[in-house]
């Protein structure tokens, strides 16, 4: 068994951090969002993984993450020229993939736990498909499956007006290899992607075991700013063990869980859990509410936030309202001029949102 995680893709929905950075290195409580997927994989038992990047920001992902020694696995980059579907992705790992079977793993989703129980269903049932499936309210944005009372899927639909069912595909899938054939015989779409949809489907009309199972832990897909801060509060209220490395003096105030990394100076401020913050920070007058992460080497003086996420080497100086269900980019800078002027003075990226709340 192998795995195959997609890396690539354009990432617009996360515009303006994807101009300069891939949206799976982007970090949800500080560890980039990438990693989980590695993570529950190789928990699976699967360690052989292949990952699809893209010209514009493999190499990043490939620095980052190395050749898989951290998460004890071996992993090879595939890269894609364009980002032409995720069966296109699967195309051209072909070469990777072989005959085995593999998990496909949409890289910019963290979904809870139990990867290798499913596993364990689709070598035993030998399905030809495996998808996994989750109620949600809005099934007319998503890819929607219809399916039977035995789990065999009947039907996909991509975002339909009439959906059949509630039941949107999550980022995960497992497959054999007949699903190369599927994705050989399929055309793009009238968006010009190949659809993995449309190679399920097919193996669905050639009579071939396509089954369902409804996720009932948590599914995050970070593809956009507030899915993020939702995926970093859950990630915050479930898996931060509390640990202070650096200093903290005596008039600050740590409450709750909250990790302080090494290095990080923390001054006059009260820190309340769950919280993150990262190694070589300088915190000075802050009040940093629950749900935030601060990553690597941020300084922070005069600033109050809360269920916020703030990248590496950001800068925040004397804001004094509350700063909100944010993202803060890499060294971004955020301040007020010494003598607080009537005016705002902005340098903003390309697809910047300020919202003066
Ligand atoms: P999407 O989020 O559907 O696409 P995208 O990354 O282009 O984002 P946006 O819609 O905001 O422009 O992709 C899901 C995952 O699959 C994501 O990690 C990117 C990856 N992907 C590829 O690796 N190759 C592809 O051809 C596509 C379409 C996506």
């Amino acid at each position: 068994m192998k795995a195959l995680i997609l890396s690539g893709g354009k990432g617009t929905r996360l515009r303006p951090l994807t101009y300069t950075g891939a949206k799976q290195l982007v970090p949800v409580a500080n560890k980039p969002i990438l990693w989980y997927g590695i993570e529950e994989i190789v928990d699976a038992g699967i360690t052989d993984i292949g990952i699809i990047i893209s010209p514009e920001t493999g190499e990043e992902v490939k620095s980052l993450t190395g050749n898989g020694d951290r998460f004890g696995a071996s992993i090879t980059y595939i890269l894609q020229e364009e980002p032409a579907g995720l069966a296109h992705a699967v195309k051209i790992a072909q070469e990777f993939l072989q005959e085995a079977p593999f998990i496909m793993y949409l890289g910019d989703n963290i979904i809870e736990g139990g990867l290798g129980e499913f596993l364990n269903n689709f070598n035993q049932k030998h399905l030809d498909a495996l998808i996994f499936l989750r109620r949600v309210s809005n099934p007319s944005a998503f890819g929607v499956a219809d399916v039977d009372p035995d789990g065999r899927v009947l039907q996909l639909v991509e975002k339909p007006q009439d959906p059949p069912s509630n039941l949107a595909l999550v980022g995960v899938y497992y497959f054999s290899q007949t699903i190369h054939e599927a994705i050989a015989s399929i055309q793009p779409s009238t968006r010009g992607e190949l659809e993995i949809t449309d190679a399920i489907q097919y193996l669905i009309n050639k009579g071939k075991r396509v089954e369902a199972r409804e996720l009932t832990g948590w599914w995050l897909d970070t593809g956009k700013k507030d899915d993020l801060l939702e995926a970093n509060r859950i990630i915050l209220d479930t898996k931060l063990t509390p640990a202070t490395q650096g200093e903290i003096d005596d008039s600050s105030q740590i409450i709750g869980r909250v990790e302080i990394g090494s290095g990080t100076r923390v001054i006059n401020s009260s820190i309340r859990g769950p919280a993150i913050i990262g190694k070589n920070c300088y915190l000075e007058n802050c009040f940093i509410g629950p749900y935030t992460s601060i990553a690597d080497g941020v300084t922070l003086i005069e600033a109050d936030l809360e269920h916020s996420v703030v990248l590496q080497q950001a800068t925040i100086d004397g804001i004094h309202q509350r700063i909100v269900d944010s993202v803060i980019g890499r060294k971004a800078h955020l301040c007020v001029a010494p003598r607080r002027p009537k005016a705002l003075r902005f340098m903003i990226g390309d697809d910047s949102k300020i919202e003066l709340a």
